[in-house]
C-alpha cells in the first residue's frame, strides 16, 4: 500500500498530472484569442453545450460535405455488422455481452470515410473550440447494441473516463437506426440535478441508486429517428443506455471520442483506434487529420 502510493507520487506522470491540474486552466485561458472562428449555427451548439452539456440535433444540420460519403460507408459496414456474434470487450464492458463493436480495421478498410466524418474540419473547430485546444480523435465507434439482458456494462448509469477528471472531452454520436422508446437509447440526468461531486463518484451505478439522488421523471431519454446526432462531454454528464421491456430491438450507432492531443490517461486510451487502422487510412488524411488522430502522436 505504502509502496504504492510512493510509486505514484513519484512517477513522471503522477507529477505531470499535478502540474496540469494547475495549469490547465490557464492553458485554456492563454489559447482562447487563437481558437477557431465558429459559424452562427456552430457557435449556438458551443454555447448549448457550457450550458446543459449536451446539443442533440439532426446530421443535415452540421451542414458537413463529408455526410453523404459517411452513410454509404454506414451501410457497407452495417452489413459487417449485422449477424456478428456479440463479444466480451473485457474491461468495463467485460459484462456487457450484448454489444458488438466493428473492429477498427474493418472500419478502415471498408468504410474510411466513417471515420474521415468525425475529422471534418468544421466537427475538428467545434471540438478544438470546447476543450480550449487542439483536439485529437482518440475513439471510433460503429456499435449494434440488442435490448436484451441484464443492467450490465452501458446499461449501468456512468459518467465516462476519457482523460484525467478536470479536463474537457467530448463526444458526437449518430443515431443510424431509429430510436424511440421500444428501442435502447442514450438517457441522462439533467448536469445540474447531479452534479459530478454529488454522493456518487465515478463508476457504475444501477438505475435504481440514480433514483435516490434524482427520480426517474426528471431523467431525460433522447429518441429520434436515424441521423439523430448527440454532441455531448460524457465525462460531465450521468448517462447509459436506456433498456426498455421490449425484447428484441436492436440500435445502431457510431461513436466518435475527442480529447486533449496529450491525454493524461494513455494506458487507458492505447486500444482504442489502433495504429494497423491508422496506416491504413493515412494516406487519406490532411495534416490536420492526421495529427487529430491519438496514434499519430505516438508514431512520430
Ligand atoms: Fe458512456
Amino acid at each position: 500500500m505504502a509502496a504504492n502510493i510512493i510509486k505514484r507520487i513519484s512517477s513522471p506522470l503522477g507529477w505531470r498530472r499535478r502540474i496540469d491540474r494547475v495549469a490547465y486552466p490557464l492553458r485554456r485561458a492563454l489559447r482562447k484569442p487563437f481558437l477557431p472562428k465558429l459559424s452562427d449555427d456552430y457557435a449556438k451548439i458551443l454555447a448549448n453545450l457550457e450550458r446543459d452539456a449536451i446539443h442533440v440535433c439532426r446530421i443535415q444540420d452540421l451542414q458537413l460535405p463529408e455526410t453523404e460519403a459517411f452513410w454509404a460507408d454506414v451501410e457497407k459496414l452495417k452489413a459487417e455488422v449485422r449477424n456478428e456474434p456479440s463479444l466480451d470487450l473485457g474491461g468495463y464492458f467485460a459484462e456487457d455481452i450484448y454489444s458488438y463493436h466493428v473492429p477498427y480495421e474493418t472500419i478502415s478498410v471498408k468504410g474510411p470515410n466513417f471515420i474521415l466524418w468525425a475529422l471534418s474540419n468544421q466537427l475538428l473547430d467545434l471540438t478544438e473550440c470546447y476543450l480550449g485546444e487542439p483536439a485529437c480523435l482518440i475513439a471510433v465507434d460503429y456499435r449494434r447494441d440488442l435490448n436484451q439482458g441484464a443492467d450490465v456494462g452501458n446499461r449501468k448509469f456512468h459518467v465516462d473516463i476519457l482523460d484525467v477528471a478536470w479536463r474537457r472531452a467530448l463526444k458526437v454520436c449518430v443515431y443510424l437506426s431509429d430510436v424511440d422508446e421500444n428501442t435502447p437509447a442514450l438517457e441522462y440526468v439533467p448536469e445540474n440535478l447531479l452534479p459530478p461531486r454529488s454522493k456518487v463518484s465515478r463508476g457504475f451505478f444501477y438505475a435504481k441508486e440514480i433514483e435516490e439522488q434524482v427520480p426517474k421523471s426528471k431523467w431525460v431519454p433522447v429518441y429520434g429517428p436515424k441521423g439523430t446526432v448527440i454532441i455531448s462531454p460524457l465525462n460531465r454528464l450521468w448517462h447509459h443506455a436506456r433498456t426498455p421491456d421490449c425484447p428484441d430491438t436492436t440500435r445502431y450507432s457510431a461513436w466518435f471520442t475527442y480529447t486533449s492531443r496529450d491525454n493524461l490517461m494513455p494506458s487507458d486510451r492505447k486500444n482504442d483506434f489502433s495504429r494497423k487502422a491508422f496506416d491504413l487510412i493515412e494516406n487519406s488524411l490532411n495534416k490536420r487529420q492526421r495529427e487529430s488522430l491519438w496514434w499519430y502522436g505516438l508514431k512520430t
